[in-house]
């Protein structure tokens, strides 16, 4: 097996290519402005680099690509379907696998059938669809990391750790009966693509089964977390990822997962469980907004190409030049002293838009400040991840969390690294002229999941980058 210490390449070469579209200056700045000052709102040719998410933007193999001529278009019972659970069962082990069109339909019907009006749902670290999910249940959730992943420039290996005793203490106040489950998200998007040690997995597990609480993977980017396990977990270096993963999946009782990351496809997900009761009634809830049980709001090809994405994406070699292209943007910037978060995660780099913009109040969302002029110098596209992302509370106050970052989010095997190195430049360059930019206010705020509609307007001038 390769060491990390040898220089690595992607291991593919390109077949098909898609042009990119070059703007000019004055050109993003009239797009971002009808934008609302939003990276969700932009239109896709607009962009350059868009590192807005990792999710759905992954290039599909040559294999995926000729699986999807396999598609089986039944409306039920499609060969694909059949592929599809029997590789879910095969690398994630769950008895019981319900296909879901993505990530979020699964934590809908997760929620639904278990969270009752006035139940506390523990996890480590919130992501903004599994939270809204739980809350319009009835719940309310609870996080449980451990504290070193609030604070951007701790160095701990495994961020994305539940604190044990916080765990503790909150099934001591609460009771058990009033926890549904423990949602377990692995390399946890929200404190930065940060994953949690094998060690800490099995800890949760035993602590949470000890009272009889489930723990529910959210396995989005499970694959990820089993590649920081071999390389930074003490005994586990040379271990295949596929056993490390089966590993962390026996010891919990279900998953949800966008298959839309880490397998390597552009739509899909699904809801596996291990409970036969719990999983007849997701099945039955499924048709009611996703689709049939052998579907799920998925097309046959899709599940075709996401059984094909599962079995690569344990392949050490893919993760490698996966991680290690990330972890290649953010040496660069940490050279040209841009804050980002450490360590460097596993599907992005987090800018610390509070250090990166100090003269920027919260009231005026740095971060989604950093976003706008980002995309204004060079066309890449990022997605704010700080206060604008969190929300509100209950007494409709905004909260401001102690990360308030911008998220390069590095789409798989899809650019080079001549693509990181244009974004570097466009970062520094800003990074040098950083009191040139300026806040933002709110003109429209949705009610739900506020960052992806949400329009602003500069709060001094006519633009987020003055003097041009
Ligand atoms: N869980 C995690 C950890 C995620 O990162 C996402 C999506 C979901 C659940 C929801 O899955 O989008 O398929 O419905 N994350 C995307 C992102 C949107 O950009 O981080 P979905």
């Amino acid at each position: 097996m390769m060491q990390t210490e040898q220089v690595w390449a992607e291991p593919w070469k390109i077949k098909v290519v898609e042009h990119l579209r070059m703007t000019t200056q004055e050109e993003r700045q009239a797009a971002i402005a009808e934008a609302g000052y939003n990276t969700f709102l932009l239109p896709s040719r607009q962009v350059y680099i868009d590192l807005l998410t990792d999710s759905g933007t992954t290039a599909m193999s040559d294999v995926q690509w000729a699986g999807l001529m396999r598609g089986d278009e039944a409306y039920a019972g499609s060969a694909n379907f059949e592929r599809f659970e029997r590789t879910v069962r095969e690398y994630y082990g769950y008895k019981h696998v319900i296909p879901t069109h993505q990530g979020r339909g699964a934590e809908h019907i997760l929620s639904r059938l278990c969270i009752r009006p006035g139940d506390i749902v523990p996890g480590n670290m919130y992501f903004t669809t599994t939270k809204l999910h739980q809350e319009l249940a009835g719940g309310t959730f609870e996080d449980v990391i451990v504290a070193e992943a609030h604070n951007p420039d701790s160095e701990f290996p495994f961020k994305g750790n539940v604190d044990l005793r916080k765990l503790e203490h909150l099934i001591a106040r609460v009771g058990a009966e009033k926890i549904p489950y423990l949602s377990l998200e692995t390399n946890v998007n929200m404190a930065g693509g940060q994953p949690c040690s094998l060690e800490n997995i099995h800890a949760t597990c035993d602590l949470c089964h000890r009272h009889g609480i489930p723990v529910y993977l959210d396995a989005t980017r499970a694959v990820e977390n089993c590649y920081f396990i071999e390389q930074r977990e003490s005994g586990q270096s040379g271990r295949p990822l596929a056993e490390i993963l089966r590993e962390i999946c026996d010891r919990t009782d279900g998953c949800t997962m966008s298959a839309k990351k880490d397998a390597l496809v552009n739509i899909g997900g699904f809801l596996a469980l291990n409970d036969d009761a719990l999983a007849e009634q997701a099945r039955n809830t499924v048709v009611i907004y996703e689709g049939l049980h052998t579907y799920g709001g998925m097309a046959g090809r899709d599940m075709e190409a996401l059984a094909i994405g599962i079995e690569e994406s344990v392949d050490w070699q893919h993760q490698h030049a996966r991680v290690g292209q990330v972890q290649y943007l953010g040496q660069r910037l940490i050279e040209a002293g841009v804050p980002i978060v450490r360590p460097i995660g596993g599907h992005g780099i987090f800018i610390n838009a509070v250090d990166f913009l100090p003269h920027i109040p919260r009231e005026e969302f740095p971060a989604q400040a950093l976003t706008a002029a980002l995309y204004i110098d060079s066309g890449v596209r990022a997605m704010e991840r700080g206060a604008v992302s969190v929300g509100r509370d209950a007494a409709g106050k905004n909260i401001y969390p102690s990360l308030e970052l911008i998220r390069l989010t590095i789409p798989r095997r899809v650019y080079t690294q001549a693509h990181m190195d244009v974004v570097v430049d466009s970062v520094a360059r800003l990074h040098r002229r950083a009191e040139q930019i300026g806040g933002l206010r709110f003109t429209y705020e949705p009610r739900y999941l506020r960052f992806f509609q949400a329009r602003f307007e500069p709060c001094q001038g006519t633009s987020v980058l003055r003097e041009l």
